[in-house]
């Protein structure tokens, strides 16, 4: 799956590499019971794969296989008659198979804005008196865990356990080098941030990020951020991008990452029939 991402990525794919390796370490183990991933095949190439989770449609499909995505949204039709597709605005060939196939953008719905930041000009991190900034250990598997439940903890309870958390962090390309926390005084994980480094294409996807409600409002997850996209760039990468809700249901995340200079591109779009 990772491989047809990176092959056919361009500023107009909805998915990153790092998309991929977030959701099937965290989601798709615990769900394996009702998704469905279906993969096309042109010899020994993936072409085209999607991903019913299961009344709700993921698919890449290699633009130069364009008619593939018509398959995929019959196979999906007699999975989920009554789901719901995601796409970029950006990735045409899937709108226009979507639309063949009886399919409208249901405008009402939450949606995600693409952001992205060029590595060229980042501001220095500054982390308030006693907080150190740094890179996780792959050892610190629980305490990594611990503090993405912390982060989430007044949103919905996470769910993560530690054993998603390990999973996490043995897919590939996941690196400790580019996953950042802000350590507290008494030595907790206060905030984070995850970088998924595409070397191929230059760009890292940050996902995810979050700060403890105890430690919010001081500038943590805007360090941590900085200090991840530092290693990023240190790491070869050009350009990061980051996916938060676009609607205004959710503004804090994207109202985060505008104030380290990420700009709004692309948004996806909700398709039902
Ligand atoms: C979003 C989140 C990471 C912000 O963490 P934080 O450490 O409080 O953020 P910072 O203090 O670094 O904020 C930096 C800037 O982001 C913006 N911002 C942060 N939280 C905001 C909020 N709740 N409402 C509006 N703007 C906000 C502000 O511009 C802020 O600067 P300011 O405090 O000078 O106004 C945190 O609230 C969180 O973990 N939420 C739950 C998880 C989540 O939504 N993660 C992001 C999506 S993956």
């Amino acid at each position: 799956m990772q491989e047809l991402v990176q092959r056919t990525w361009t500023s107009a794919s909805r998915l990153h590499i790092g998309d991929v390796a977030w959701e099937r370490a965290v989601n798709a183990r615990r769900h394996g019971d009702t998704w469905r991933t279906t993969f096309w095949e042109d010899g020994d190439q993936v072409v085209a794969w999607g991903w019913a989770e299961p009344d709700h449609l993921s698919l890449v499909v290699d633009p130069a296989h364009a008619g593939v995505a018509a398959d995929v949204l019959e196979r999906f039709q007699k999975l989920a008659p009554d789901g719901a597709v995601s796409v970029l605005e950006t990735e045409t060939h899937l709108v226009t198979a979507l639309e063949a196939a009886g399919y409208h953008s249901d405008d009402e719905a939450p949606f995600f804005t693409h952001h992205r930041i060029s590595l060229s000009d980042l501001r220095t991190p500054v982390v308030p008196d006693g907080f150190t900034l740094r890179h996780t250990h792959p050892d610190e598997i629980a305490k990594r865990a611990a503090a993405h439940r912390a982060a989430w903890s007044d949103i919905a309870p996470s769910q993560l356990s530690d054993e998603d958390m390990a999973a996490v962090m043995s897919v590939w390309p996941y690196q400790p080098e580019l996953d950042w926390v802000v350590e507290a005084p008494n030595g907790e994980f206060a905030a984070s941030a995850l970088i998924w480094h595409d070397k191929v294409h230059g760009i890292g996807l940050v996902e995810p990020v979050g700060c403890a409600p105890a430690y919010r409002r001081q500038g943590l997850a805007q360090a941590v951020n900085l200090a991840a996209l530092h290693a990023l760039r240190d790491a070869g990468a050009t350009h990061a991008m980051v996916c938060p809700r676009g609607d205004d249901g959710y503004p804090q995340a994207r109202a985060l990452y505008q104030s380290i200079g990420f700009r709004p591109g692309a948004r996806t779009k909700l398709y039902v029939r």
